[in-house]
């Protein structure tokens, strides 16, 4: 049989860092200590009170079907918690919880957009962003920012990129992979460009929670009544409460999208999770303590990390403000040689640090950070350290 993919999957490109990954396994196996900066998840586990209302929840025989939007004390806790955290108002009908954030964004875009639409995508930005936006037959526009501008673009590129054919915009802060936080300046801009052009926004805030020094998270529904109007807020459990094996995320927003995205996510994957959805209720009403206590432990991990990577030649980065990664600009490594094989890319980089070095890390390409590598801070100290160490090593190691 000759199988033809569908024109909407064909495109789809395998994940740059499989090959990467099938490395790590083949060297783990022969024994190989590998320090892994790849992580996409916090290093915690699920705190107690939430792992414990999760199994109340079995033993209460909550493990049915539930409504196809989540179950009505969720969405409360979701309404209450959009109020007090930002000052926003909704009711039930403005939530859908979903099975995780990416879920709720690709149902999102599913809605939105029409073959041929063009969506604004500031950039760096998550890698399944111009995927998800390819799937729907829909076409990503990436506006480009730089360290130097503190990966926040300025709104006349906006305007530049802006076509008859711009449908949405999708912004994420606190942003993987560069750790920037978005103030209320430029997302006040982005609204008044989006009123003026009449344009929708989607604005992924699963990292919200975690934001150091004086950065400050603000939502662009938070802008005016209008932003609010036109943007759908994505958020989720994974990050915030260590939740990402419970699959859980939700969506705000204007009624009629919640209500089309409902619609297709009852055709496409039905209600989500029952349990995770009880424990999600703990996790948003009960104490917040074990978050504020990663988030501490990770602004001590992020000053770590970025202190000892300034005292490696011909790398550097912006710091973090947000999230949990640091983007490492490698290009000065651009041209150089490891053992005569020349470093031609970020990828190139990537394989040749673990092959000799040891750790691994996500290249920066696929997140359109050409040039780059994605470092994880959610890793124990000491592994940081020795991560650091090997790389300095590796780096001081190229001619
Ligand atoms: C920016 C961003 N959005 C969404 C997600 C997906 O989160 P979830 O586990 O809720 O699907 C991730 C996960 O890495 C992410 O980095």
């Amino acid at each position: 049989m000759e199988f033809q993919a569908s024109a909407a999957s064909r495109n789809i490109q395998p994940s740059a860092t499989l090959k990467l990954n099938a490395l790590v396994q083949e060297m783990r196996a022969k024994g190989h200590d590998i320090i892994g900066l790849t992580a996409g998840e916090p290093d915690f586990n699920t705190p107690e009170h939430i792992v414990d209302a999760g199994k109340k929840a079995i033993d209460d025989g909550y493990t049915r079907y539930t409504p196809v939007s989540g179950i009505p004390q969720l969405k409360k806790a979701i309404v209450d918690t959009l109020l007090k955290d930002k000052n926003l108002l909704y009711e039930n009908k403005n939530i859908l919880v979903s099975m995780g954030a990416k879920q709720a964004l690709y149902q999102a875009l599913r809605v939105i957009l029409n073959p041929g639409d063009e969506v604004l995508l500031p950039a760096p930005c998550w890698l399944s962003y111009q995927e998800m936006i390819t799937m729907c037959s829909a076409v990503p526009v990436p506006i480009h920012t730089t360290a130097e501008q503190g990966y926040v673009p300025d709104i006349e590129s906006f305007y530049e990129k802006y076509t008859d054919k711009t449908k949405l915009i999708l912004i994420n802060s606190p942003n993987n992979p560069t750790g920037a936080v978005w103030g209320k300046k430029i997302l006040t801009e982005i609204a008044e460009f989006a009123k003026d052009k009449d344009l929708l926004i989607l604005s992924d805030e699963i990292y919200e929670k975690m934001v150091y020094g004086d950065a400050h998270h603000v939502s662009i529904a938070s802008i005016s009544d209008d932003a609010k109007e036109r943007s759908i807020i994505v958020n989720g459990f994974s990050k915030a409460y260590a939740m990402t094996g419970w699959r859980l995320g939700y969506s705000s927003g204007n009624e009629k999208i919640i209500a089309a995205m409902d619609a297709f996510q009852s055709h496409a994957a039905g209600c989500p999770n029952s349990i995770a959805q009880h424990a999600a209720v703990e996790a948003l009403n009960g104490t917040q303590k074990p978050l504020y206590d990663m988030v501490q432990v990770f602004d001590r991990r992020r000053k770590l990390m970025v202190d000892l990577i300034k005292d490696i030649p011909n790398v550097s980065c912006f710091e973090p403000e947000g999230a949990f990664y640091v983007l490492l600009d490698i290009s000065p490594c651009i041209g150089l040689k490891c053992h005569d094989t020349p470093i031609s890319s970020d990828m190139d980089f990537a394989h040749l640090l673990l092959a000799h070095n040891r750790v691994s890390a996500v290249p920066g390409n696929s997140f359109y950070a050409p040039n780059c590598l994605r470092l994880s801070y959610a890793v124990k100290d000491e592994n940081i350290v020795e991560a650091m160490k090997r790389l300095k090593e590796f780096v001081l190691s190229l001619e």
